[in-house]
């Protein structure tokens, strides 16, 4: 397959792990590299060997003087809206990191810009693309313990980031928990109704807002989905994955986040507490879904050469989006919130 050029936006922490991984060095003509920060881009473009790369600050004059197939957005969550919306106008498909969006408004301006434009626009959501998830997603779908009835997640990190997360607001919920509530939708493959939620900044706090949340969704087909998670909580963390406990009407699997699965299906019917046996869950997954970004970008780029959509495409991803945006809207009223992405 020809390799297909594309622009890079935003040369920060993240466009190490787009620029260093397998599907880009072998698929991808890397022919600009953007930031605001020249130096920073330089500096990419040095690191990741990529000789052949214009480097600049100004996006517009880079896509008029490069014309790329493709532009990945890997700036800030406040600057994602622009740089797509730029991307789209100039016929380029787009592939932007998480979240989609600082607000609900410039979500919905993105997806409109993406069907105006006849353009892909999908989201990285890397953490649907690891071989564990894939095969939770994949024995609960055999109806193994049933049918979901809860599901429950914890993330608790101590996370010294520096830089753009010290001093946004909502950071767990904007910047953190897009990933949990995205696998959610995943794992069940149910969609949110409602969400109460609380968010908080303990008194230890390095984050100026909102480095600790709870949610509670109401999902569809009668699921509940529970969330809690802080980015400053010091000592025993979970992995960046969550742990996970998945309720049916036949039995429980727990997920550590990580390699191991624990599951009890019922066996009983008397007692207080019914008789359960441990089932087996199979721990494989093609690699082809199992890569985190590798994967993503790989089948990104595939649906741009064969045709198809791809799995975080814009119209599916906002309705991640909307769970984001809606727990930060029931934190600030202090009221449920109905979800219509
Ligand atoms: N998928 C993941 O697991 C994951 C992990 C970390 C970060 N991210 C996401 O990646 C994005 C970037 O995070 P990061 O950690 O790399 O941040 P960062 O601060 O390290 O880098 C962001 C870069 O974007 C540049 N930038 C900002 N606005 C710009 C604009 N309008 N045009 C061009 N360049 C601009 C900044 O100068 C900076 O170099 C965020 O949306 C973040 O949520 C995703």
């Amino acid at each position: 397959m020809k390799k297909i050029n594309a622009v890079l936006v935003g040369c920060g922490g993240i466009s190490n792990a787009w620029l260093g991984n397998k599907t880009v060095k072998e698929k991808v003509n890397i022919v600009g590299l953007v930031d605001l920060n020249p130096a920073a881009a330089e500096a990419k473009k040095e690191r990741h060997a990529l000789t052949g790369a214009a480097v600049g600050s100004d996006l517009e004059a880079m896509l008029k003087s490069t014309r790329p197939e493709v532009v990945f957005d890997c700036t800030i969550p406040e600057a994602h809206c622009a740089t797509t919306v730029t991307a789209l106008r100039h016929g380029c498909h787009v592939f932007g990191e998480k979240p989609m969006s600082d607000t609900m408004p410039n979500a919905r301006k993105m997806l409109a810009a993406a069907q105006k434009a006849d353009r892909i626009y999908a989201v990285m959501q890397n953490r649907r693309y690891n071989t564990e998830i894939r095969a939770l997603r994949r024995f609960i779908a055999t109806g193994a313990i049933g049918n979901l009835v809860a599901v429950h997640s914890d993330f608790f990190i101590g996370a010294h980031f520096g830089g753009f997360r010290d001093v946004m607001d909502h950071v767990l919920l904007l910047d953190m928990a897009i990933h949990s509530f995205d696998q959610a939708r995943f794992l069940t493959g149910a969609d949110a109704t409602s969400v109460y939620s609380h968010e908080w900044t303990p008194k230890h706090s390095w984050y100026k807002s909102g480095p600790s949340a709870a949610a509670i969704f109401e999902m569809t087909g009668g699921l509940v989905y529970t969330y809690q998670g802080s980015w400053c909580a010091e000592g025993c963390p979970t992995p960046w994955e969550c742990t996970w406990r998945l309720i049916g009407e036949k039995g429980t699997v727990l997920w550590d986040g990580a390699k191991q699965f624990r599951c009890e299906i019922v066996t009983g019917e008397t007692g207080f507490t019914r008789q359960v046996k441990p089932k087996t869950v199979p721990r494989t997954f093609p690699k082809s879904h199992s890569q985190g970004h590798s994967s993503a970008i790989a089948l990104f780029l595939e649906s741009i050469r064969k045709g198809g959509v791809p799995e975080t495409v814009c119209t599916d991803n906002i309705k991640s989006m909307a769970m984001v945006h809606g727990a930060v809207q029931s934190a600030t009223t202090g009221k449920r919130v109905q979800l219509n992405a």
